[in-house]
């Protein structure tokens, strides 16, 4: 199994370039499948979780042409199935987009039930709720969610939360609608924007994406486009923190620095110099970090895709922090990790509470998900001595060449797949 062997210790100088948005992608794929002509999409990750979507596209049937890494020609034209089985796509969390985009244009899906990270009890009642308000027979067998529809007729849908992942659904399954849709108390995170403007570039007619309530307007037909996915703004902060935890000076370019606002203001308070450019942020780290407060919450909050990271530049910081989840019950399973560092993280309930400490000493450790992974990584990278991160599968699937990018900056990071291997950087580096 691969891990990442890290020598810690050295500050993160220089320019990264940060890839597209995975979780933008993932309801932009599904949403290509659509119409019956041809829809490029650029700026894709190249990602496993993104690579997995791609193949259950394949799989029932559309045409799929890889233009280049990041840029792929997908055609709905061909789909012949509307039962998505693949056995991999109840590992993703997205894999639910395809039942709003199958259900939307042919008025039938059948898409094994979600998976992906463990961060928290995650329903999907929610975008069930939004199929049945447009008309949909929905029903849950044997880890299958089936939907059809003889038609499927716009309503008015409130979300008792702001779900991302049921907004976009509900917003796929709504374009090609008869009439009218409103979706009350929508998510306005950047990826429901941009999963709209891409649908609206299809010639869909969506309203108010990125506010409280979306209007759609159902069409009879979408058709091709070209369209570019927008600058993932998780892989931005994790770099942010990252140049924040090494006392580092990185210019994160390739961003929308507004969608960034919230870590911004976090890493200012702890004492970080940020500048902000056109499509480019630099964080400098020369002061010592203070500590602060910290509380997950809907966009344009701090989002809880973040936690872990900003909780692991929290744990050096002079004071005590308080880290407070409110969107995912489960999300601080790096704390036992961390600790085993040298972090002193205590967590009750959804509340960590943080007493900083001077330095981390590097250890093996395990990445328990995704963002949890690369939060390890970071205080990794800012350890006296050695650390190796295992299970970095999780942090693959959201992270394109994530120990590339960083050696890019200066990190002493390999990526290895056996002891020998491991051996050899630690004689290389030492
Ligand atoms: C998406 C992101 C995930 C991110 C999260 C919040 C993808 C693939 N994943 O997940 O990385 O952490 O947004 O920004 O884009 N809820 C319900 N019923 C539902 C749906 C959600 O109660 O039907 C609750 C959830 O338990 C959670 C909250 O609503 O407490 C927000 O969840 P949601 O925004 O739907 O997250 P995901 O779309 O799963």
């Amino acid at each position: 199994m691969d891990q990442y062997v890290i020598k810690g210790g050295n500050p993160l100088v220089g320019e990264v370039e940060i890839s597209g948005a995975k979780n933008a992608a993932l309801g932009i794929l599904p949403a290509a499948i659509m119409a019956n002509e041809s829809v490029v999409i650029d700026n894709l990750p190249n990602v496993c979780d993104i690579n997995v979507m791609l193949q259950a596209i394949e799989g029932i049937g559309a045409r799929v042409e890889r233009l280049g890494p990041h840029k792929v020609k997908i055609n709905g034209s061909t789909i012949s199935s509307y039962d998505v089985e693949y056995e991999y796509i109840k590992k993703i969390r997205g894999s639910y987009y395809l039942l709003g985009a199958l259900l939307g244009k042919y008025k039938y899906a059948q898409v094994a039930l979600p998976g992906g990270c463990d961060i928290g009890s995650r329903p999907i009642d929610l975008h069930l709720k939004g199929f049945r308000q447009l008309g949909a027979e929905v029903e849950i067998a044997h880890g299958v969610i089936g939907a059809k529809a003889e038609e499927l007729v716009g309503g008015a849908i409130y979300l008792d939360k702001a779900s991302v992942g049921a907004t976009i659904n509900i917003m796929m399954a709504a374009v090609l609608a008869k009439g009218k849709t409103t979706i009350e108390n929508a998510a306005k995170e950047p990826h429901v924007v941009d999963v709209a403007n891409l649908l609206n570039s299809m010639g869909a007619s969506i309203r108010g994406a990125g506010t409280d309530i979306i209007r759609i307007e159902g069409v009879a037909r979408l058709h091709g486009t070209e369209y570019s996915v927008i600058p993932d703004q998780i892989e931005a902060g994790t770099f942010m923190c990252a140049a924040a935890a090494t006392k580092g000076d990185v210019m994160v370019k390739n961003v929308i620095p507004k969608h960034l606002e919230a870590i911004s203001a976090k890493l200012k308070e702890m004492g970080c110099e940020i500048e902000e450019f056109d499509d480019a942020v630099r964080v400098v780290s020369s002061k010592p970090l203070q500590c602060t407060q910290v509380a997950t919450t809907y966009y344009p909050g701090f989002p809880t895709d973040m936690q872990p990271q900003i909780a692991a530049v929290l744990a050096l910081a002079k004071g005590t922090s308080v880290v407070t989840e409110s969107i995912f019950e489960n999300r601080f399973r790096y704390a036992d990790e961390l600790n085993r560092m040298g972090a002193n993280i205590k967590v009750e309930s959804n509340v960590g509470i943080i007493s900083g400490v001077n330095y981390y000493t590097g250890a093996r450790v395990a990445a328990p998900d995704l963002r949890a992974g690369a939060a390890l990584v970071i205080a990794g990278l800012a350890a006296e001595g050695f650390t190796t991160v295992d299970d970095i599968h999780y942090i693959e699937r959201g992270y394109e060449d994530f120990e590339v990018k960083l050696a890019g900056l200066g990190a002493m990071i390999e990526k290895v797949s056996s002891e020998k291997e491991a051996t050899k950087f630690v004689y290389k580096v030492s």
